[in-house]
């Protein structure tokens, strides 16, 4: 089938080629010239493990192209996705900017039955909103609106595109959904077809419910801390319980990236839209915001006090396996050293950050050279294979605070460094 996306960021462009490995020929279209040129010669403008490959293939085997002639794309395909991005305004809520001129150029050029599809992470009742300004702009051609929300995670974009562990399909039309029924003939995940609405609820509510998990088990991890017992052990006791299951009960200094913190901030809003006050989730978003902090009043009592030291920050990322800095708890720890009056030196294997407050550095070995304690918020597995021992005779002074209970104590405090996780007694 003849499918159209647009926008190709990373869920555009994921969602585009694991469509061509469905068998289908796709179209990726963006205004951004030089991101349509660098796709169309088989280069990816973002990091994604898998991705280039998948991009080539399917280059090679004519599947994808891409294009910024907006007409001709809508009117050559049947199905359009809109995978633009919705990003959080100063109120907490998602800016449709994107989604809504999408809407309005379909509605512009399209020429015959189309079926809508939006990927993009929309509050409830955008399906229904999109519907209008295709209308406004054009009354007479037939189509269907349609939400199929994303759940790949950046980093394992591509594996979990093409092994979902459910497939949410939101159409009002029967005949809309057979064609989502036809894309999607080949998935052997179970399909969950509802109404529109429910679909886009099911988006912000499974993002949300994932960061509850998270800071539930990060305040927990500061109750472990005063009670001297192990959140790693918590963890995995009660994630053996398949009610409760294992996933997202890694206590750290908190989520970041584009998704949770602006999904459970829109969440909140959608809510009180609706008078209602999200009290579960504004403590979700409370613990998440305080983390950071928790976590550097524990580096600035073990090392005596912050300002005038030397420290490393590894890792800027807001996970690993991707160059994604957005909402990265590293960025806030970062500018609170360098205002507590630290020197700070920082390292990534991949991000370069553009802050002339601090030193960046290639090489992990040239960044931990004579600071006063390291500090770990990205748990990129370089860091994890470090020689710890080389580390230690480099340093100034043996510290190192784990901002993502990723490292091995033991083996540290074997070495000779005074080592402080969250929740790690
Ligand atoms: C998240 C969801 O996991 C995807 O299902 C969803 O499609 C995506 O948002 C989206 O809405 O587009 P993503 O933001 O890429 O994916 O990253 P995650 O792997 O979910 O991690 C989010 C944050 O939570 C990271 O900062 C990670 O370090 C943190 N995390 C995760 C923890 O602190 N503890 C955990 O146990 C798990």
């Amino acid at each position: 089938m003849n499918v159209l996306v647009i926008g190709t960021g990373y869920v555009g462009t994921t969602t585009g080629l694991v469509l061509c490995e469905k068998g289908h020929k796709v179209t990726g279209l963006d205004i951004d010239e030089k991101k349509v040129e660098a796709l169309s010669a088989g280069r990816l403008h973002f990091y994604e493990k898998g991705l280039p490959e998948l991009l080539r293939k399917h280059l090679n085997q004519n599947n994808i192209s891409f294009t910024t002639d907006v007409k001709t794309a809508i009117q050559q395909n049947d199905f359009i996705f809109i995978c633009v991005g919705t990003p959080k305004k100063k109120d907490g809520s998602a800016d449709l900017s994107a989604v809504y001129s999408v809407a309005k150029m379909i509605g512009t050029y399209m020429n015959k039955y189309k079926v809508v599809i939006n990927k993009s992470t929309v509050p409830v009742g955008t399906a229904s909103k999109v519907k209008e300004v295709i209308e406004a702009e054009n009354g007479k051609v037939p189509f269907d609106v349609v939400s199929n929300p994303e759940f790949l995670r950046e980093g394992s974009a591509v594996y979990d595109a093409l092994h979902p562990d459910r497939v949410v399909i939101g159409s009002s039309s029967k005949k809309a959904l057979e064609m989502m029924r036809q894309l999607y003939v080949s998935e052997t995940s179970p399909i969950v077809e509802t109404t529109p609405n429910a679909a886009e609820l099911i988006k912000y509510a499974s993002n949300s419910f994932l960061a509850l998990k998270i800071s539930f088990i990060n305040q927990l991890a500061r109750l472990c801390d005063m009670m001297q017992v192990d959140i790693d052990e918590i963890s995995k006791g009660i994630g053996l319980d398949h009610r409760i299951g294992p996933h997202f009960l890694k206590a750290g200094i908190g989520y970041g990236g584009s998704c949770f913190p602006k999904d459970v901030s829109a969440l909140i809003t959608i809510a009180k839209e609706e008078g209602m006050i999200l009290s579960i989730l504004e403590e979700v978003e409370e613990i998440n915001k305080s983390q950071p902090f928790y976590f550097l009043e524990k580096v600035e009592k073990h090392i005596g006090g912050l300002e005038g030291k030397s420290i490393a920050v590894l890792g800027v990322a807001f996970k690993p396996g991707t160059d994604d800095t957005r909402e990265s708890p590293s960025l806030v720890v970062i500018d609170e050293l360098v205002s507590k009056g630290c020197s700070v030196n920082v390292h990534d294997p991949i991000v370069t950050i553009t802050n002339p407050s601090v030193k960046q550095f290639d090489h992990v070995f040239d960044a931990v050279d004579g600071v006063d304690a390291i500090v770990l918020i990205t748990d990129w597995d370089e860091y994890l294979n470090l020689d710890w021992q080389k580390v230690k005779s480099t340093v100034n002074r043996p510290y190192i605070f784990d901002g993502r209970n990723a490292l091995n104590k033991q083996e540290l405090v074997n070495i000779g460094f005074h080592y402080e996780g969250i929740g790690k007694p």
